[in-house]
């Protein structure tokens, strides 16, 4: 696997690779979510190109970017193992040099959910995806649906932006206990990570009852809340039942919905998603 920083590395390492050239995306400090995209980007593609990024501009000023967990020699091992090609991990120099002003901003599917609580997210999402799209020119593109906003946003930017990349949106990897897999899962203590497992917990006991016939919104909201709310430890930021693709909050009878949510647990964050249809 080469490892290349500048622009210019890039470019020449691209120029080597077969196409279809898949590419994922990361921040580090890597997970078995991670390896399942750059697994199945290299089942689908000839090639594949990752990246780690820790892009500041995606976090708020009172967010985590400075304790951010990063391991490179841990990530790239993980990375050449799952057969990675080629890992670009530029620097800031790299991605916003001196003078820069240019943005990318994807207007409505930002503004519920994770663009309500976090409203300068998204602009940085949306910029630095434009970025490594514009550099890396992919076929295809990997994104984990745990983001599950985050991957209706590339969607729609990528269409809208006429970007000739197919977006692949990977299923959720969840710890044999339920836990959704994040980097930031390593912040929580053993008694933190137990009432964690409220989050999917509670998204299980919704989706049990949409089998069931349930079709309320506010009732497939509630049994959430009240799954995350039994926990002394959880602090509960939203729950939503929305339209999967126009992500607007659905009222009455639904059909097809996306479940989504964010707790904090202590001072950590964890957000985690269900599609019932
Ligand atoms: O999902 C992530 O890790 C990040 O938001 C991404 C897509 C790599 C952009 O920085």
């Amino acid at each position: 696997m080469k490892h290349v920083t500048t622009l210019e590395e890039l470019t020449t390492a691209l120029a080597e690779l077969p196409r279809p050239i898949g590419f994922v995306p990361t921040m580090g400090f890597l997970h078995e979510g991670h390896i399942s995209l750059a697994r199945r980007a290299s089942e689908e593609c000839a090639s594949v190109v990752a990246s780690i990024y820790a892009n500041p501009t995606q976090f708020a000023p009172d967010e985590d970017l400075e304790t951010y967990p990063r391991d490179i020699p841990r990530d790239k091992a993980m990375l050449e193992e799952a057969g990675v090609d080629v890992v670009w991990i530029p620097t800031t120099e790299v991605m916003y040099p001196a003078g820069y002003q240019s943005w990318v901003t994807v207007e409505d599917v930002t503004k519920p959910l994770e663009g309500a609580r976090r409203p300068t997210h998204f602009k940085g999402v949306s910029t630095i995806v434009a970025k490594l799209f514009n550099a890396v020119r992919p076929d295809k593109a990997y994104f984990g649906q745990k983001d599950a906003q985050q991957a209706v946003v590339i969607k729609r930017m990528t269409q809208d932006l006429s970007y000739p990349i197919e977006i692949v949106v990977c299923p959720i990897v969840r710890e044999p206990d339920g836990l959704a897999m994040s980097s930031r899962n390593t912040y929580l203590n053993a008694e933190q990570h137990q009432a964690a497992l409220s989050l999917s917990q509670g998204l299980k006991l919704a989706q049990a009852a949409f089998e069931d016939g349930e079709r309320d919104a506010n009732a497939l909201r509630q049994i959430v809340i009240d799954r995350v709310n039994a926990e002394e430890l959880t602090d509960l930021q939203y729950v939503s039942c929305a339209h999967p693709d126009t992500l607007e909050e659905l009222e009455g009878d639904v059909n097809r919905c996306l479940i989504s949510m964010a707790v904090f647990v202590g001072e950590t964050r964890l957000i985690d998603n269900v599609l019932l249809e």
